[in-house]
């Protein structure tokens, strides 16, 4: 889609995955505000052409549109084609979209569990893989993974989105300190989340329903916001809010298996059955 630039400042192009909803498409918004052009990842095309057409015509820039099953194992390299097909390098690369499944995991979809770590974990270090070798190339770039507070312990009743977090922060703590000792110029982040507003909290086709209230939310736009600004400054595990910091500090000092079951039993106090049916959850 063509844009006729006004601005000098050009700093590359970024990818951002579930760019469509949530904290996604506030990356969006971010990027687009500091001149990045973009290509946008998500399942459903017709919500990703809307905010293209938004993002043009709010911040002249331009924007692609790939729609992609994450948890379709050829998903990634189909992205990776259409990029380069399109002439594109990417300077700056957001690692957003995961899913998330509340309840007793004997209980839940099995398939979904499998779904959620092709989306969570396989697709990001895939594309991680993909396009580092471009930015180490070219000597430039950023990435930044979205993990979140729960990678910091274990989440009973959201236990395999939890440890897939713990994957997400330990690959990108020990990737930045790989890119810092090789000087390749490629910044890596992880953005730690607490709970934000968006629907991820209250899907109805998740399990369990967990009724988190709003005065305990983020806005989705503070997150993305302070997770691209601490990724172009160089941090590398970013935790918005003080609150959040406090908690996890505090959490941490506390023996694992305590702090687990400290969580367990507050969520399963939390957390209600959906209208979904919890034992077949799993998403459209
Ligand atoms: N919300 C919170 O409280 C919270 C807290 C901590 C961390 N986080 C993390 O923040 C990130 C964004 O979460 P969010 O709350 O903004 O989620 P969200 O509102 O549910 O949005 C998810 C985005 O991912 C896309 N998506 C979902 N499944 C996909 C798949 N299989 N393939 C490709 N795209 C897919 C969705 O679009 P389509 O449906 O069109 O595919 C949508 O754009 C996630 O990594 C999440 O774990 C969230």
């Amino acid at each position: 889609m063509p844009s006729t630039r006004q601005h000098s400042a050009h700093p590359g192009t970024a990818l951002v995955t579930g760019a469509s909803a949530g904290i996604g498409l506030q990356f969006c918004h971010a990027l687009a505000r500091r001149h990045y052009d973009l290509v946008l990842v998500a399942r459903h095309r017709e919500n990703l052409q809307a905010l293209a057409t938004l993002l043009q015509a709010r911040y002249d820039v331009t924007c692609h549109v790939v729609s992609a099953d994450l948890s379709d194992p050829q998903a990634v390299a189909r992205i990776h084609d259409e990029v380069e097909q399109r002439g594109l390098h990417i300077d700056f690369l957001v690692n957003n979209a995961a899913v998330l499944y509340n309840g007793y995991f004997h209980e839940l979809d099995g398939q979904a569990q499998e779904d959620l770590l092709a989306v969570n974990v396989v697709a990001l270090t895939a594309l991680t893989h993909r396009f580092l070798q471009g930015m180490v190339a070219r000597r430039h770039g950023h990435i930044l993974h979205v993990a979140s507070t729960a990678a910091w312990i274990a989440i009973p009743q959201q236990n395999v989105y939890a440890a897939s977090k713990a994957y997400v922060l330990s690959f990108s703590i020990a990737l930045a300190d790989e890119q810092r000792a090789c000087r390749s110029g490629v910044q890596i982040s992880a953005l730690c989340p607490g709970y934000t507003d968006t629907r991820m909290l209250d899907h109805p086709q998740q399990g369990r329903m967990m009724h988190i209230p709003r005065s305990l939310r983020a806005s989705a736009e503070s997150i993305a916001e302070a997770g691209i600004s601490a990724c172009l400054e160089g941090r590398v595990v970013i935790i918005p809010g003080r609150a959040q910091q406090l908690s996890m500090a505090l959490l941490q000092a506390a023996p694992r298996v305590l702090a687990a079951r400290l969580i367990g039993a507050c969520y399963r106090h939390l957390q209600k059955p959906a209208q979904a049916d919890p034992v077949s959850a799993k998403r459209s």
